[in-house]
């Protein structure tokens, strides 16, 4: 049993994934994860917060070992990671309802075999009580599904704050202190799974500045101890500035758009830019996701193979477009052997993102004299739209 106590009759109950590579098939899961369940024991009713991915009920299970009678279930979300276990957890505990939103109900049911008569509906801002502890329940949609919920309980200030604010990683410790490791996670994982909603579900942190809190208990990685702190990062990630930082991420078959990206990298940081240069081939999505939230311009490279861009740059266009960086200015380098197209019709990949295209250069094979001139006016004009928009100091 590995049942670990927070404060006051609350208990993280879940699950580690230390092994486990990739999230939804796509996202890198360097240091595996965790389904966090919690228990909370009331003078009159338990509560389960939650349960965990399938293949893990047996941990939860044995975490709740000695717990002969569950009066509630709260299921923050329908997603499998932290419901798929809810019929197994109600056919061990008969007595058990499922406590959620009317939209979780139905999200629920269509994943999953759970009677109508399971269920006991709440509304957002509506309460119960577990005799000396109340759970008070704030519907967070887009964080980041449309039925996200979290939870509340002041008498022991404690919010429970479901995949927001989240992280993943299986740290040996539970609480996350002053770890970095934690916050650089918390990050990443922000970026891949929130950073798309940003713009609907930024005002949910205001809905939380107004709590007081002492310790966040997310769904994933660790709890916070130090709430704060992860509430002000997240503040800037999804309400700051960027900064003035050029982001040039490039995949290059033979040198050429590599020794492109090169050269502009010193050309912006002998203008004053700040510049993260990023080779794309074998880079995992988490070591790009890192720098989105920060940089004011980002500058895509490709070489042209089988007519068409480099497949690994055209994947991260398709991953700029639909996580949507805070970044304002985009451009495209590239070096091609005979057909241009690909490259000219690059930012049409990015098109819903609405970052201002400002610039592209292009050469044909390896990048002479005029290509590194070109290059030298691009990084004139990312100096300028910093200057224009404010990002440079
Ligand atoms: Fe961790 Fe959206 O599930």
């Amino acid at each position: 049993m590995n049942r670990i106590k927070i404060k006051n009759d609350i208990f993280w109950v879940g699950a580690k994934d230390p092994d486990r590579r990739l999230f939804d098939g796509l996202m890198p899961l360097p240091q595996g994860t965790t389904y966090n369940a919690y228990l909370v024991k009331g003078s009159e009713k338990t509560a389960l917060f939650d349960t965990v991915e399938p293949e893990k009920v047996n941990d939860l299970l044995e975490n709740l070992e000695g717990i002969e009678k569950l009066d509630y279930l709260i299921s923050h979300h329908a997603e499998q990671d932290h419901s798929g276990s809810i019929p197994v957890v109600l056919e061990k505990y008969p007595e058990a309802r499922v406590v959620c939103l009317q939209k979780t109900k139905e999200m629920l049911q269509d994943l999953m075999s759970v009677a109508d008569d399971r269920f006991y509906v709440v509304a957002d801002g509506e309460e119960i009580s577990l005799g000396n502890k109340t759970v008070y329940f704030m519907h967070l949609p887009w964080v980041h599904w449309p039925e996200t919920t979290a939870t509340y309980i002041p008498e022991d200030k404690v919010l429970f704050s479901c995949d927001f604010l989240g992280s993943h990683h299986s740290f040996s410790s539970i609480f996350a202190g002053d770890n970095p490791a934690v916050y650089k996670g918390a990050k990443e994982y922000y970026v891949q799974i929130m950073m798309l909603y940003s713009k609907m579900s930024a005002k949910h942190l205001d809905r939380l500045n107004g709590l007081d809190i002492e310790y966040i208990c997310p769904s994933h990685g660790s709890v916070y101890d130090k709430p704060r702190k992860i509430i002000d990062l997240y503040e800037q990630w999804m309400r700051g500035q960027p900064e003035n930082l050029a982001l040039i991420a490039y995949a290059s078959t033979h040198g050429s758009t590599q020794i492109m990206a090169e050269h502009l990298r010193g050309a912006l940081e002998e203008r004053g830019v700040n510049v993260v240069l990023k080779d794309l081939l074998g880079l995992p999505l988490n070591e790009l996701a890192e720098v989105l939230p920060d940089a004011a311009t980002i500058v895509l490279g490709s070489s042209v193979i089988m007519a068409a861009l480099h497949p690994v740059a055209f994947n991260t266009a398709f991953l700029l477009d639909r996580l949507k960086p805070k970044a304002k200015f985009v451009a495209v380098i590239g070096s091609y052997g005979w057909s241009p197209a690909p490259l000219k019709k690059a930012s049409d990949l990015i098109s819903s993102w609405k970052a201002e295209v400002v610039g592209s250069v292009i050469c044909k094979g390896h990048p002479g004299d005029d290509a590194m001139a070109e290059l030298d006016a691009l990084a004139d004009t990312i100096v300028a739209k910093h200057k224009e928009a404010g990002f440079f100091q």
